[in-house]
């Protein structure tokens, strides 16, 4: 959601700053610009569409500068068009800004702004904050740094923003509240700004992740200075990051979310390396045996997540259940933040995001902080704001997810998730030495078991061609695969726009039940285990009333081979180890819909991978 770049150094900063922006378009956006000083004025340019369309709109003999910033909005305060897209330029014409989150409080300062003589040109928020940052250095007289750090003092809302001035080219300035910004610090006084480090990991790897109310100076020729907005000056704390280049690269696939599914084998594998140790029986994760106390008495688990990682957090619910036998709950980021949860001494609150920056877990995190919650964050972005707002956790390893969809993401959080139960379970002594050691086993043999359900790919992309057209869907699943069946549609209905529910099937027919009939495909999970029973008479039922059923079954299944239109086989687990495998046809399957429907399977329309405002 908006992504920021920023370059001042020797090099041109135009293709910097276009790359950059193509590298930051898995976030979602629905508008790009870019601005660079050249001989003390601006070359701004600024569209409604992809970088794509904007790179048409740059005229090549006019984008030299060796600063500059680009940005990808996703609307909010206005339409998606060419005048509310960034970078925002003030009254003088001097400065130039974007901005990533929502300035809540433009409207009084707008009004303020206006009754002094300002004009406005778009509906955007961003606008109003380049004026009233103008207006606070030719009031106080004062640079701009120093304006920046007192306008931000006023402004109620969340911001990473980023702003030059003409009239001074060796300087970017930039500031961060609740929205991400990271540093990266090159050779020879290079510097580069944006919403995470994609943009610039083949010119440097030190970087300074700012802080919330933090606002930096970049000076070609004093360096990186940092304050705080009551100016209080701080040391820039520089950290050497590890992501390398060919993990955001397409690598031969047609997209990153086919790339992204494919990973999983390996992906899992590396949630697990290093913390299922079978030879001596045990589960390391630092994150848990350094509070170890907590863990054991814990008195309740609460789970805050938004979207994919709230399903993670379903299963999870299962898990802490079942083995720890810790009670459970899980709760959208969203609601849990503006109700007045009840927070209790021994409580656990553990915070899942596969970008730690989800502005809605971040504020339930903050909230649960501020009620003596200890707070375990599993997070797959190293270094994010979720992670570092957390007491301690657990990364997932799952290496960048790119796709706006996520599908690695999902199988590394319930890894790492189970990891965490199995842990505790252990530590609380209510799993026996040999079940934990059967699934420890069975845990470790998943990564082979999610490589041979990806040689499905062809049979389910012959189901999917069957189905493409459809217009709903159902998706049911019981126990374990419940959450299952909520992602399942999720995948679907985001990519393909197909609209399709999740319902534990059971549930079925208190409702979902009088949707169906021979129109209506009904994807059900129906692995031997717990409730399989239970799941082949609700299959019956869908039958009966002429549903179309595409089962995921225990290979070498028979009975719902039997009653299904297509059965896809995964291979024998535990029940609690299922989600991991099932799920991977169901990712698949919404992948090939949504490419034959002709739908950009990156970068779905409206949605955002990193959804910084609430
Ligand atoms: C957005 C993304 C989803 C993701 C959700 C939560 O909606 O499109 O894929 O599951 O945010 O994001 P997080 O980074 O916190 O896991």
């Amino acid at each position: 959601m908006c992504g920021i770049v920023g370059f001042i150094g020797n090099q041109d900063a135009y293709p910097i700053l276009v790359k950059g922006l193509k590298r930051l378009e898995y976030r979602g956006y629905d508008s790009a610009g870019v601005a660079m000083i050249e001989n003390g004025n601006f070359n701004l340019y600024k569209c409604k569409g992809k970088v794509a369309d904007l790179e048409n709109l740059v005229q090549k003999n006019d984008i030299d500068g060796h600063i500059g910033i680009g940005h990808t909005r996703w609307a909010t305060h206005g339409v998606p068009n060419d005048v509310n897209a960034h970078p925002h330029i003030s009254g003088d014409g001097n400065i130039v800004l974007i901005h990533n989150g929502i300035i809540e409080n433009y409207a009084s300062l707008k009004a303020a702004l206006i009754n002094q003589g300002h004009t406005f040109k778009s509906d955007t928020d961003t606008e109003v904050l380049v004026h009233f940052i103008e207006d606070i250095c030719v009031k106080a007289n004062v640079d701009l740094f120093e304006a920046v750090r007192m306008a931000l003092g006023e402004v109620v809302g969340a911001y990473a923003i980023v702003l030059m001035d003409k009239r001074n080219p060796d300087r970017l300035i930039c500031a961060k509240k609740s929205s991400p910004l990271v540093i990266g610090i090159g050779s020879d006084n290079e510097y580069f700004i944006a919403s995470d480090a994609t943009p610039f990991i083949e010119y440097t790897n030190n970087v300074v992740y700012l802080e919330d109310e933090e606002v930096a100076l970049i000076d070609r020729t004093t360096g990186l200075k940092i304050v705080t907005i009551q100016n209080k000056q701080k040391t820039p704390y520089i950290q050497a990051l590890e992501l390398k280049l060919e993990t955001i690269e397409k690598g031969g696939y047609d997209s990153f979310m086919l790339k992204e599914i494919h990973e999983q084998p390996r992906s899992i594998q590396d949630s697990i390396r290093g913390r299922l140790n079978l030879g001596l029986g045990m589960i390391k994760m630092s994150g848990i045996d350094r509070h170890e106390e907590k863990w054991v008495n814990v008195n309740r688990i609460l789970i805050v997540a938004c979207g994919t990682s709230w399903h993670a957090g379903l299963v999870a619910e299962y898990l802490f259940e079942e083995f720890a036998r810790i009670p459970t709950e899980v709760e959208y980021a969203s609601e849990f933040r503006y109700r007045d949860p009840i927070i209790q001494k021994g409580d656990i609150v553990i915070a899942i995001s596969q970008s730690g920056e989800t502005a809605d877990t971040l504020a339930a995190i903050e909230l649960a902080k501020e009620k003596g919650a200890y707070i375990f964050g599993v997070c797959n972005v190293v270094g994010s704001t979720i992670s570092r707002a957390t007491h301690s956790g657990a990364y997932t390893h799952a290496g960048p997810e790119i796709g706006v969809a996520s599908t690695k993401a999902f199988t590394a959080q319930v890894t790492v998730l189970y990891q965490i139960a199995l842990a505790v379970a252990h530590k609380r002594g209510t799993i026996t030495n040999e079940r934990l050691h059967r699934l420890m086993a069975e845990l470790n043999s998943i990564p082979d078991k999610v490589e041979e359900v990806l040689k499905t790919n062809a049979q389910v992309e012959t189901i999917a061609e069957i189905y493409k057209d459809h217009r709903n869907a159902l998706y049911l699943g019981r126990g374990y695969s419940f959450p299952v069946a909520l992602e399942g549609a999720l995948k679907l209905k985001e990519i393909s726009y197909i609209h399709a529910e999740g319902y534990p099937a059971a549930e079925m027919k208190h409702g979902p039940i009088a949707l169906i009939d021979e129109e209506m495909p009904v994807f059900v999970i129906a692995t031997q285990g717990h409730s399989y029973e239970k799941v082949v008479s609700n299959i019956q039922e869908v039958k009966a009333r002429k549903g179309k059923i595409i089962a995921i079954v225990t290979a070498g299944d028979k009975t719902v081979k039997d009653l299904a239109d297509h059965v896809i086989e995964i291979p024998k687990t535990d029940d609690s180890l299922v989600p991991i495998v099932s799920v991977i046809p169901l990712q698949l399957l919404a992948y090939h819909i949504a490419v034959m429907r002709g739908c950009n399977v990156d970068q779905p329309r409206n949605l955002a991978k990193s959804v910084t405002v609430e």
